[in-house]
């Protein structure tokens, strides 16, 4: 694999060998058996993957979370010299690759896609997240992209990016992996205190039985359910819990507000000691009652 550092270097190496479709996987570092699934995925389907690593501040609406976010690029370079080949590019830019400092603020419409949830509770956030991504599309140009479904408003919104700015890139949205106890896979994991973390269980054991209660119970009793259950183990707090389909991310207050053939997901986001984390389950009845 070849590692570049530039645009320019980048851009030469992939017109050289002039491979396609090219398939991306952008991340921030710190990489887990998570991103690891998504490269395995990009390099099964595409004769060349890129796979970025940039700790993007503008997606950071909290200094400290930017300042203490896991960097390890030394060893995220050696687990991706397993998985990638020959052909394949890792693009590790320094900031001023991605913003060189004449680049005009754009100000992206997503209307309420971006209001709610992660929205609503990271001001700035997804205008951070799309230019980035936005920024990166223009670089590595690639037939497709792979995301983490953990990241499930980030997926949706970059869609509607894609939309809004037809690009010819296909995204692909992959599965959240977990760890035994059922903990999605976060960078952020790593920085989670021991104690807190022999109970990060309880989110992912609380969502899945709250996605058991969708057909039987209302929708502000599964609510409360999950509420009390984080909120029961010490050291852990529920900042939100929403249900919501993945293509209007519109959270329902009630059952007879589902749209019959749309998913649903029950999303969560947890402070667990300091650390902010997030999750979501698919949560769908056949039988929708009121
Ligand atoms: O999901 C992430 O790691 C980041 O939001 C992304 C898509 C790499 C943009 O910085």
């Amino acid at each position: 694999m070849l590692i570049c550092s530039t645009v320019k270097d980048l851009r030469e190496a992939l017109s050289s060998k002039a491979l396609s479709p090219v398939g991306f996987v952008p991340t921030m570092g710190a990489l887990h058996a998570g991103h690891i699934s998504l490269v395995e995925k990009s390099v099964g389907e595409n004769p060349v993957t890129v796979v970025s690593i940039f700790v993007n501040p503008a997606q950071f609406n909290d200094r400290n979370d930017l300042e203490n976010y896991p960097r390890m690029t030394e060893s995220d370079i050696k687990l991706l010299s397993g998985v990638l080949r020959t052909d394949d590019i890792v693009f590790i830019p320094p900031e001023k690759e991605i913003y060189p400092g004449n680049e005009p603020e754009v100000i992206f419409d997503f209307k309420t896609l971006d209001k709610v949830m992660e929205g609503a509770f990271r001001p700035g956030h997804f205008n951070g997240v799309v230019k980035v991504v936005s920024r990166l599309f223009d670089i590595v140009m690639p037939d497709v992209a792979y995301f983490g479904q953990k990241d499930l408003q980030q997926v949706t919104i970059i869609r509607e990016l894609v939309r809004q700015q037809n690009r010819k890139t296909r995204i692909i949205s992959c599965p959240v992996v977990r760890e035994p106890d059922g903990l999605a896979m976060s960078s952020r994991n790593l920085l989670l205190d021991p104690e807190i973390r022999q109970h990060a269980g309880i989110i992912f054991k609380t969502l899945s039985a709250a996605s058991e209660l969708i057909c039987s119970t209302d929708i502000s009793e599964i609510k409360e359910f999950v509420r009390e259950q984080i909120n029961k183990t010490p050291g852990f707090s529920l900042e939100y819990f929403e249900i919501a389909d993945d293509l209007e991310l519109k959270p329902v207050t009630m059952k007879t507000e589902m749209v019959p053939g749309r998913r649903y997901f029950g999303c969560i986001a947890v402070r667990a000691g300091g650390i902010r984390l997030i999750d979501n389950t698919e949560f769908n009845c056949s039988v929708i009652k009121g």
